[in-house]
């Protein structure tokens, strides 16, 4: 199934759709979850935070979203967090260079290129504008923050771009009223938002956005002596370095080098099982290494986790070496001391990040688990069942004979334990049907017999298997099958 087979099932079935749609001035990139999309996103955050924030002891924070122009100033991002846009002389429409170059002639050229190497592609390839056929002005720079204006003098200040900024900030009160210890790391889920020249394709590139960073605060001396390495050393990652990924343990990837040291790869190792438990085709995956005009501005190292979807590859995570970038230049500007001690030593930490993208990591679980079963005629999103937005449908065969009231019964039973949808209405085929594109693994029918016995019908999403039976076990069932792992 493809993307647009997501996109039908997301808008019909209430996972996403666009913000603002009943209006003309609706603008582009803003996205609206609905409630299936809602409960799909909170599970698979409480899997995050199983499989790397508990597992570690790491430390969550909610931070503001709006933040003064000082913090983007030390972060660098005033000056460099900038696309490069190409406007067209005749008729004023504006494109990214880098994009319009490649869509036209299938030139690559990344975007942090100098503006020079645009100017050539385009004179050279004789491109013009895609709208009016007419020529480019000279590439320049768009600074991709919001800018908003705080309190009646309109002060300067900026949505934020990454959330971590103030993972940072906050850093040395953390470190120290939570009595941290190196390696530290500090995670925080949110939006943020950057303006985008073209946001596309619905979650994969928005201006409103939502990110689950983690900043692994390290001592630059001891990125080897990383004492749970021994967990993951065997979990296999797929790199690539050049031409095509390759197979390999993170205990390989450090003595060949691939990896630079433990403590990226131990990180890289916890996030492939992370992906694993998503349910998204981890041998469609690659932790690629970027080349120094793709890093950001701020990474000394960078591997992008992407997954192979029918429309290319995504990048679900980018995971940064950003050395003492950032708090080097935060303790520059604010004069504060961001040094802590590791032991007897004074140090000024190294940053390793693993920023995810959830919006483009929930689509890639919907197309990786969406799937066509001809033979039944039917669309199943074949979720983990600790994901799926509804663990269960709660169905009365018919509303007469007093099943109504024994399905209500049967619903408010189990409804505090799991997510439950009840569904009175309707042909059971084709309700049947709905909870198979929502990804629901269980549907309970209520019928005669019920009354009778205490059963009812059990019916697995996946196999369309149909059994018979107690309520009383409906917990042993339902309720330990939907567990996390
Ligand atoms: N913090 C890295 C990013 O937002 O891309």
């Amino acid at each position: 199934m493809d993307y647009e087979d997501v996109m039908k099932l997301a808008l019909e079935r209430g996972f996403y759709f666009p913000s603002c749609e009943v209006y003309a001035d609706a603008q582009a990139g803003f996205w609206e979850y609905g409630p299936s999309g809602v409960g799909l996103k909170n599970k698979f955050l409480e899997l995050w935070r199983r499989e790397l924030i508990r597992r570690d002891g790491m430390l969550e924070i909610d931070g503001s979203q709006i933040m003064s122009k000082s913090v983007f100033k030390a972060s660098g991002h005033l000056g460099n967090f900038a696309d490069p846009i190409i406007k067209c002389a005749k008729c004023n429409s504006t494109f990214r260079a880098d994009r319009t170059i490649a869509d036209i002639s299938g030139i690559e050229i990344p975007e942090s290129a100098d503006l020079i190497e645009f100017d050539s592609a385009i004179l050279q390839n004789n491109i013009k504008c895609p709208k009016c056929k007419g020529d480019f002005d000279k590439t320049k720079h768009f600074n991709m923050m919001f800018k908003v204006g705080i309190g009646p003098e309109e002060e300067e200040a900026y949505l934020r771009p990454e959330t971590c900024q103030s993972i940072f900030i906050d850093f040395p009160r953390l470190f120290k009223t939570m009595r941290g210890k190196l390696p530290l790391g500090i995670a925080q889920v949110g939006k943020s938002f950057r303006n985008e020249i073209a946001p596309r394709q619905s979650l994969l590139r928005l201006r409103e956005f939502y990110q689950a960073e983690i900043e692994v605060f390290c001592n630059p001396s001891k990125l080897d002596e990383m004492e749970k390495f021994s967990e993951i050393q065997d979990v296999v990652i797929r790199v690539q370095t050049d031409a095509d990924p390759v197979s390999m343990t993170c205990k390989k990837a450090v003595e060949s080098g691939i990896i630079p040291n433990k403590l990226v790869a131990y990180y890289l190792g916890i996030l492939t099982e992370f992906y694993e438990k998503t349910g998204i085709d981890i041998t469609k995956s690659r932790f690629r290494k970027l080349g120094d005009k793709e890093k950001a501005f701020y990474a000394e190292v960078a591997f992008d986790f992407e997954v192979e979807t029918t429309i290319g590859w995504l990048e679900l995570v980018a995971c940064n070496y950003r050395s003492d970038y950032d708090l080097s230049s935060h303790a520059k500007k604010s004069k504060e001391k961001f040094d802590v001690m590791d032991n007897d030593e004074k140090v000024l930490p190294h940053v390793f990040e693993i920023s995810m993208g959830i919006d483009r990591s929930l689509y890639t679980i919907l197309e990786h688990s969406l799937k066509d079963d001809k033979e039944h005629e039917r669309t199943v999103l074949a979720l983990k069942p600790y994901l799926s937005p509804v663990h269960v449908g709660i169905l009365s065969l018919v509303k007469k004979d007093g099943l109504k009231e024994k399905t209500d019964e049967v619903y408010l039973k189990i409804r505090r334990k799991c997510d439950a949808f009840l569904d009175h209405s309707g042909a059971i085929g084709r309700r049947y049907r709905r909870l198979d594109e929502i990804g629901s693994p269980f549907a309970i029918t209520v019928d005669h017999q019920t009354l009778e016995d205490e059963t009812v019908t059990i019916r697995m999403r996946d196999s369309m298997e149909q059994k018979r039976i107690r309520i009383s076990e409906l917990d042993s069932i339902v309720i330990q099958s939907i567990a996390f792992p």
